[in-house]
């Protein structure tokens, strides 16, 4: 695989309803390299989950391209998973099916199935719920479970849209936490992260590159690199440095 896995390249989007239309995203490009955590950051309503579900290919964008790869189809060996804003599970099946679910297409043996789900729900901290269904759970267990699942296909890209924000300070502390092991561990995937967020500190402590947008219509106001050595210090000077950097952009 080449060194961009993603490229986002003069992305615009324009809906249209019955009599006129909204542009939401302007003008946006960036792209994602092997290996890399990088977040978006932008006002509400700017087109960041719109930006996503392009880049599942749920939505076409106006104008512009996204490459996966160097190809603009995703094809069939490159795999993305996503965690959506609202955990999205299906309400009638229990956390070991939800999980489940995602591994169909890819793998005809049940027991292994099983067995790389439950590794996964035991990943999130949410072993012992495997029976449970989702009205049975809390908003963070909900979000565990969406996560479990997005991991159970070990995707080449994961996608994350403010996957923490529904969560308590310690639960999304201690998720976040398990995600960059993952994220930084050789042997498993995914070994590249896309996030969207709101939360400057989040994406300070995350990322290796903020892509910063402006208020609708989007563009990128700015591309910033976080050199900051990990595991980060979320209370050192530098760290509050770096936040506030940020925070100085998008209000530019
Ligand atoms: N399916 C759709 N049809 C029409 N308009 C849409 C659709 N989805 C989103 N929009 C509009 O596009 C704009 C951007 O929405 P989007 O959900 O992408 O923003 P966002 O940056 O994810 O916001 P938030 O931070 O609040 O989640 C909004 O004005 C929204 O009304
Ligand atoms: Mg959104």
């Amino acid at each position: 695989m080449m060194d961009e896995v993603l490229t986002v390249d003069h992305v615009a989007m324009e809906y249209k309803y019955a009599r006129s239309s909204i542009k939401t995203i302007e003008d946006i490009s960036f792209t994602v390299k092997k290996n890399q955590f990088v977040s978006i950051i932008g006002p509400s309503g700017s087109g960041k989950s719109t930006l996503l579900r392009m880049i599942l290919g749920l939505t076409k964008p106006t104008s512009g391209r996204i490459l996966y790869g160097d190809k603009e189809e995703m094809g069939t060996d490159f795999r993305v998973s996503v965690v959506f804003q609202n955990a999205a599970l299906f309400p009638w099946l229990d956390v070991l099916d939800n999980v489940q679910l995602a591994l169909e297409p890819l793998i005809k043996d049940r027991d292994k199935r099983r067995e790389i789900a439950m590794n996964n729900i035991r990943l999130v901290g949410i072993d012992g719920f495997e029976k449970a269904y989702p009205k049975e759970l809390s908003g963070g267990m909900k979000q565990r479970v969406a996560i479990a699942r997005a991991l159970a296909t070990s995707p080449d890209v994961l996608l994350l849209d403010e996957p923490f924000s529904g969560l308590d300070v310690f639960s999304a502390q201690a998720i976040r936490e398990e995600l960059l092991d993952l994220w930084e561990s050789p042997v498993e995937n995914p070994n590249t992260i896309l996030m969207v967020t709101h939360n400057v500190d989040e994406a300070v402590q995350m990322s290796d590159v903020i892509v910063i947008l402006s208020h609708r219509p989007a563009r990128v106001l700015r591309e910033m690199p976080i050199t900051l050595q990990r595991p980060r210090n979320t209370r050192s000077d530098e760290f509050y440095k770096t936040v506030d950097q940020v925070l100085t952009v998008m209000s530019e």
